[in-house]
């Protein structure tokens, strides 16, 4: 079953019962070595689930839950390797989204939940989206509307001594760092994931993700720049008959002369541009855009999440101009 919550849809199913987790990876097409968040509605699931005390953990969950983090602890013997996909350590998150929170206190489990997308696909943030990948795949949708902020959830590891950010989302480095003092960044979170040296420690920001149909590019540099390249990259491809889509901003968007011209957000507030991303991403799938091309986004606190997520869906492609 898929459900909203403040980040993206889920795509739920009992969390300690490993036919269940296996279903999802079934419906999903993804990975089975790719492993689940589980999703709880009170502190004290943390006995069950995990093993060993983390005061880090503890910290951050006090300070953020229910809301977009996941934190990585050991896992207790309760939890079934299919669910983390062979680790011995458990991501887990309390959602803060009322339709989430509920289902998962009144189900009385443990929700296993990937983002309700099929695999490869840019992360679901609204019940259309669920349905175009998920449709006879799955038996039901609860439609809550849009996602609020419209990017997974943080990722961070707590097992060591310093919390590690896995994932960039909402709750950005400076977030964490208020709360425990020290925080990085795992050093394989901005290398291409072909790179040998630093391989990214979760899992799924390994493989090539919310990938569009089309070939994205992103271009860098100053905004007037920016915008001359972009036009004339757009009005060769356009030339040669391609499809063409630019991803534009509000305060950009009239400068664009070709192809299909989309507004994710205003640089005015970063959260509209986080809202926006995976939506413009599948509109483009949509339109069948061969070539998409788009500005780039300041990588600062929230922009990290947002630049990680847009150079992955560009297979790193990108233009300094
Ligand atoms: O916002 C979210 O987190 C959404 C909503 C539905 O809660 N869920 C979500 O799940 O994004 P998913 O499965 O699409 O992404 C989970 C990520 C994957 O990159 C996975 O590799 C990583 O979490 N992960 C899960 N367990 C892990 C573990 N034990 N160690 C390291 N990474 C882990
Ligand atoms: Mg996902």
């Amino acid at each position: 079953m898929a459900f909203p919550t403040e980040t993206v849809y889920g795509l739920g199913a009992d969390g300690l019962n490993s036919d269940a987790s296996k279903k999802i990876y079934a419906a999903k097409g993804r990975p089975s070595d790719n492993p689940l968040i589980l999703h709880i509605s009170s502190i004290k699931a943390l006995e069950d689930l995990t093993e060993g005390d983390s005061p880090l953990g503890r910290k951050l969950a006090q300070a953020f839950w229910p809301g977009p983090l996941t934190l990585i602890f050991q896992k207790s013997n309760k939890v079934p390797l299919e669910t983390t996909g062979g680790l011995d350590t458990v991501a887990i998150r309390m959602p803060s989204h009322p339709i989430a929170y509920e289902l998962i206190r009144q189900s009385g489990a443990y929700i296993a939940a990937p983002s309700a997308n099929a695999s490869g696909r840019p992360s679901p943030t609204a019940a259309d989206h669920v349905l175009e990948d998920m449709d006879g795949r799955i038996e039901m949708i609860i439609d809550g509307g849009r996602a609020d902020i419209g990017l997974e959830s943080t990722i961070v590891d707590v097992t060591g001594k310093v919390p590690v950010i896995l994932r960039p989302g909402f709750i950005t480095l400076e977030d964490i760092k208020e709360i425990t003092g020290e925080a990085e960044y795992d050093k394989g979170l901005f290398k291409k994931p072909d790179n040998d040296d630093f391989k990214p420690k979760a899992p799924g920001m390994k493989y090539r993700h919310y990938a569009p149909k089309g070939q994205l590019t992103i271009y860098e540099g100053e905004s007037d720049n920016v915008i001359r390249a972009i036009n004339s990259a757009a009005a060769v491809k356009q030339a040669e008959g391609y499809r063409v889509g630019i991803i534009a901003t509000k305060e950009t968007a009239e400068a664009y002369h070709y192809g299909s011209v989309e507004v994710i957000g205003t640089r005015e507030d970063e959260k509209t541009i986080a809202a926006g991303l995976f939506q413009i991403l599948r509109e483009f799938d949509t339109q069948q855009a061969d070539y998409i091309f788009s500005e780039s986004f300041y990588d600062n606190s929230l922009g990290q999440a947002i630049m990680n997520r847009l150079l992955k869906a560009a297979g790193y492609h990108i233009e300094k101009v």
